[in-house]
């Protein structure tokens, strides 16, 4: 019956960790996958989780979640999107469903606009994105396009592209905007430049879609982090807005995230959410609750919630003293070829070196050191004990 199936390519991203995991070398490094790890290069618990699930294992019951999932959860999750002062938060507009993370918010909110958005099919990408992206958009019934993001010449934005693109979109499209800690490059708009950003959206009546999948990890500051979709919302946009708490709280696998659309008042969002349910219904019935438990319960709790910031901000803090050692090491004790100090600048979990294709497949090849083919590397999979030898490979694999 399947004999005319082909072969589909490993993931770009996921199927980095299944050649990792097949590799016997005992010095191998995976800087692939988006996961944070410890000095140990362990994965790490945060210990507001530790407590949190603490607080209801062996009480809560296993009973399905409403459609739309846990409210005391997607409240919370709302207001630490939106700001506890935001105004169609207040005013009861913002529709919300929890999701099965980044990715099921995404696939949510792209099936929601290919369904209801009444202007365009069309949603533009910055170049590049998160490889999941345009797989999950176009599987919604969207055409994905692009706009310019990142200069390869400055390793940084391309903001003349970026404005020029953005201006040339027919009006009404949709543009899908990162939030903060841009995936996979690092490099983020300046505030001033947000501001610049919303008010051509709103010349072009663009539809801003937001997705925040590392709130926190950017500046280390969880509210700083959301200041792009807040000014957005504070400047009268309609937003579409993903959260993910795979990464801030470390979440990965219990799959717990946020879809949000800012509605004109009360009674569009409750019809709006009656769209959303029979839209999820017959995708997963309604959403995993163990998860969305113990996010709900640090963000409803006030020293939880205080410990837990904490947490996230020696989660980045780490991240970004290893982009100093790495950059040193690389300047410094290597003398390798380049200009590295983008290594310093980009911020988030991802650094994105410049290093080429054939370059990353010696360094995996040769030295069993994993990353994305695009030169991507997951900062959070360095530590003291690897950062060395990660150094020594790369100088070895630039100088050829
Ligand atoms: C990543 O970009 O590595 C993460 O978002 C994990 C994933 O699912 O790709």
């Amino acid at each position: 019956v399947w004999s005319a199936v082909p072969q589909g390519p490993p993931d770009p991203i996921l199927g980095v960790t299944e050649a990792f995991k097949a590799d016997p070398n005992p010095r191998k490094i995976n800087l692939g996958v988006g996961a944070y790890r410890d000095e140990n290069g362990k994965p790490y618990i945060l210990p507001s989780v530790s407590t949190a699930e603490a607080s209801f294992v062996g009480e809560a019951d296993k009973e399905y979640l409403p459609i739309t999932g846990l409210a005391s959860f997607t409240s919370a999750a709302a207001k630490l999107a939106y700001g506890s002062d935001s105004a169609p938060l207040s005013q009861g507009a913002v529709a919300v469903t929890q999701s099965i993370s980044g990715t099921g918010a995404l696939r949510i909110g792209g099936a929601f606009l290919a369904r209801f958005y009444p202007t365009s099919k069309v949603i533009y990408l910055p170049t590049p994105s998160w490889g999941n992206h345009t797989p999950i958009f176009r599987d919604s019934g969207l055409e994905v396009k692009q706009y310019r993001y990142f200069d390869k010449s400055t390793v940084g934005l391309d903001w003349a592209g970026m404005l020029a693109d953005i201006r040339a979109m027919p009006q009404g499209s949709i543009v899908l905007l990162h939030a903060c800690a841009h995936n996979p490059t690092g490099v983020d708009p300046t505030q001033e430049q947000w501001k610049e950003l919303s008010n051509i959206v709103k010349e072009g009546k663009l539809f801003p879609f937001f997705d925040m999948a590392y709130q926190g990890f950017a500046s280390g500051d969880i509210a700083r982090d959301a200041f792009a979709p807040r000014h957005f919302v504070s400047e009268g946009h309609q937003i579409a807005l993903c959260q993910s708490f795979a990464k801030n709280m470390g979440l990965y696998g219990e799959r717990v995230g946020l879809f949000s659309l800012v509605t004109s008042d009360k009674e569009e969002k409750a019809r709006v959410e009656s769209q959303l349910k029979i839209l999820i219904r017959p995708l997963y019935s309604n959403p995993p609750v163990h998860g969305a438990r113990i996010a709900g319960s640090i963000l409803n709790d006030p020293a939880l919630y205080k410990q837990w910031e904490g947490e996230v901000k020696g989660m980045a803090n780490r991240i970004i003293s290893m982009r100093t050692t790495l950059y040193d090491l690389l300047t410094s004790t290597h003398k390798t070829p380049g200009d590295w100090a983008h290594i310093k600048s980009q911020i988030g979990m991802f650094s994105f070196t410049g290093l080429t294709q054939p370059q990353t497949e010696a360094l995996a090849s040769k030295r069993s050191v994993y990353m994305t083919k695009d030169g991507r590397i997951s900062m959070a999979g360095l530590n003291g004990g690897n950062v060395e030898y990660f150094a020594e490979s790369v100088d070895g694999a630039v100088k050829g």
